[in-house]
């Protein structure tokens, strides 16, 4: 089973992993934890220039999609498809969603590209999504309470804004798969109904 977690920054996605990682490893599992843009070593270099700040050349919003696809085909090419053959349970830190609502909605980018990407080069999809929703400004003051803010948590409160919105679009386009998760909740809650939701499946 192959599960993805979204969301805009600071929402406590890489908590929720953690938690439900350890959880079903300790219960004997076979679980692969993985994240993108990153999951492989020249992913996770692909990742780095996605995140440095450059203020000497900006990024153009074409680059960035194409170097996440780039990371995306390599993630699943070594990652995800060897770990779904072995009938592993995946979980990872963002998937297509992210570029659907931070380069098509946040970017203003066509869908006609993200969606020849998507046919072109995603042979697996999550077979659930969770979204994990809360108010930008509470994500971005977690983020700024990590340190040095990357290439994207530099961006506007307004980019983050269409940003959620393009994961609600997607959560309505896709009810069965993509669930949302109140990620104003406290993580303990929201790790015990994410688990609930994963053993009922599983
Ligand atoms: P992270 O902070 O959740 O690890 O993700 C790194 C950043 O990459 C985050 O700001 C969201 C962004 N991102 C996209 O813009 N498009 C994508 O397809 C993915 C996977 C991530």
């Amino acid at each position: 089973m192959f599960i993805s977690f979204e969301g805009t920054e600071g929402v406590g996605k890489t908590t929720l992993i953690r938690k439900l990682y350890e959880h079903f490893e300790a219960s004997g599992k076979q679980v692969v934890l993985t994240r993108e843009p990153g999951g492989t070593p020249l992913a996770e270099q692909i990742r780095s220039l996605l995140l440095a700040v450059n203020h000497d050349e900006p990024m153009s919003s074409d680059t960035e999609l194409l170097l996440m696809y780039a990371a995306r085909a390599q993630h699943l090419q070594q990652v995800i498809v060897p770990a779904l053959a072995d009938e592993k349970l995946v979980l990872s830190d963002r998937f297509t969603d992210a570029s659907y609502a931070y380069q098509c909605v946040g970017r203003g980018l066509s869908k006609d590209k993200l969606n020849t990407l998507n046919q072109t080069f995603v042979s697996h999809m999550p077979d659930i999504t969770y979204w994990l929703d809360a108010p930008i400004e509470l994500g971005m003051s977690r983020a700024r309470e990590r340190g040095a803010l990357d290439r994207f948590e530099q961006e506007k409160v307004e980019f983050f804004q269409r940003v959620r919105q393009g994961y609600q679009q997607l959560h309505e386009l896709y009810p069965e798969r993509i669930k949302r998760l109140d990620a104003t909740q406290a993580p303990e809650i929201v790790f015990q109904e994410a688990l609930g939701h994963i053993q009922a499946l599983v």
